[in-house]
């Protein structure tokens, strides 16, 4: 415990002062558009980044305060939902003032890098940094945090030793007693897209029937008022982000709800984790500067920030999680790259359909 605590200060402190020697560096213009007349005595003044996030502003701000308090560099950003931001950097095109497009789904991702409203960006440190199956392979965004799709149970109702996998939850046993969010929600889009790419269309279609079929009540409209089901008894098992049961868990250490990590067994395929990431637009005006904040955000110095403030696990495997996250134990996410997520997403929303997924 004393090792998992004091790790992340000693990193952040070592960050503070490999930054402040990087921050000259980064002091210098990135490109020639951004060079303005040098002021007398000391550096050039640092470009202002521009980013367009999905991403709850309590959680990024401080993210974007720590890079321009130890680089100099200012970052606007503007936080709205998937569908409108995507929409505003097709209408804006060349002229749009975004350099960086944060968002909470690979899915999203996927489809920005799909209308082309992305560009590759080819960094060795981002490579290392992100784990393999978390970035694009066509190398337009780069997962910034990992989010554990996960079984979630009454104790008082259920025994761990019951649950097995997210397609065992169709079995007759769970009847009445399995929660959902609502199937409009990407996550559960993105599960089911992965959970294609694992074990094809035909056995989730199946899967998916059958937790229809077990549902305890309609749909939810968010995971914490799912997990607060399971707390009330309402519902046994449901599917929920595990930052979600963080957050109650917080608030109230000994609520009646307790994870469980399922498709662990040999040849099955893992939890499902979905990402929060970026990547640079096509039209950026400061790019230098925008892949030096993203690889910023992947590395070392940032990892504990990014994904401890909405304990989330982080994409670069040498960062440990934060303490209350690792309490909830560890589990083999599934190695499926999750780009899949964003490929198979409209195949995903018409068998949710067929099934009668509401
Ligand atoms: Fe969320």
């Amino acid at each position: 415990m004393n090792i998992a605590l004091s790790f992340p200060r000693t990193a952040l402190a070592a960050a503070v002062l490999l930054l402040a020697a990087c921050g000259k560096q980064e002091a210098a213009p990135a490109a020639p558009s951004v060079a303005q007349a040098a002021p007398p005595a000391a550096a050039q003044p640092a470009a202002e980044i521009v980013v367009y996030s999905t991403r709850n502003e309590q959680l990024i701000k401080p993210v974007f305060d720590a890079y321009t308090a130890q680089t100099g560099v200012k970052i606007s950003f503007v936080t709205d939902k998937e569908g409108p931001l995507l929409e505003r950097l097709k209408n804006e095109g060349a002229n749009t003032p975004a350099d960086l497009l944060l968002t909470v789904d690979a899915g999203t991702l996927w489809q920005a890098a799909h209308l082309q409203l992305l560009q590759p960006v080819d960094s060795a440190s981002l490579q290392k940094d992100v784990a393999g199956h978390l970035r694009d392979p066509g190398k337009q965004w780069y997962g910034l945090s990992a989010r554990a799709r996960s079984i979630f149970y009454n104790p008082t109702l259920v025994k761990p030793e019951e649950l097995s996998t997210y397609q065992a939850l169709a079995d007759d046993q769970w009847a009445g007693k399995l929660c959902l969010r609502t199937s409009k929600k990407v996550y559960n889009q993105s599960l089911v897209a992965m959970l294609i790419a694992a074990n094809g269309e035909a056995a989730t279609e199946a899967m998916v029937r059958g937790w229809v079929e077990n549902l305890a009540t309609a749909p939810f409209p968010d995971d914490t008022k799912l997990l607060e089901a399971i707390a009330a008894g309402q519902c046994a098992v449901g599917i929920a982000n595990t930052y979600y049961f963080g957050r109650l868990q917080r608030d109230k250490p000994d609520i009646a709800v307790q994870v469980f990590w399922p498709n662990q067994g040999e040849g099955q395929d893992g939890v499902h984790v979905n990402i929060a990431g970026a990547g640079v637009t096509a039209h950026a005006k400061h790019r230098d500067e925008a892949v030096k904040l993203l690889e910023w955000m992947a590395s070392d110095k940032a990892q504990n920030l990014f994904a401890d403030s909405n304990m989330e696990y982080p994409v670069n495997w040498s960062v440990k999680p934060a303490p209350a996250v690792s309490a909830w134990g560890d589990f083999r996410p599934s190695a499926i790259n999750i780009s899949k997520a964003g490929e198979l997403q409209a195949q995903a929303v018409q068998l949710m359909d067929r099934a009668g997924y509401q």
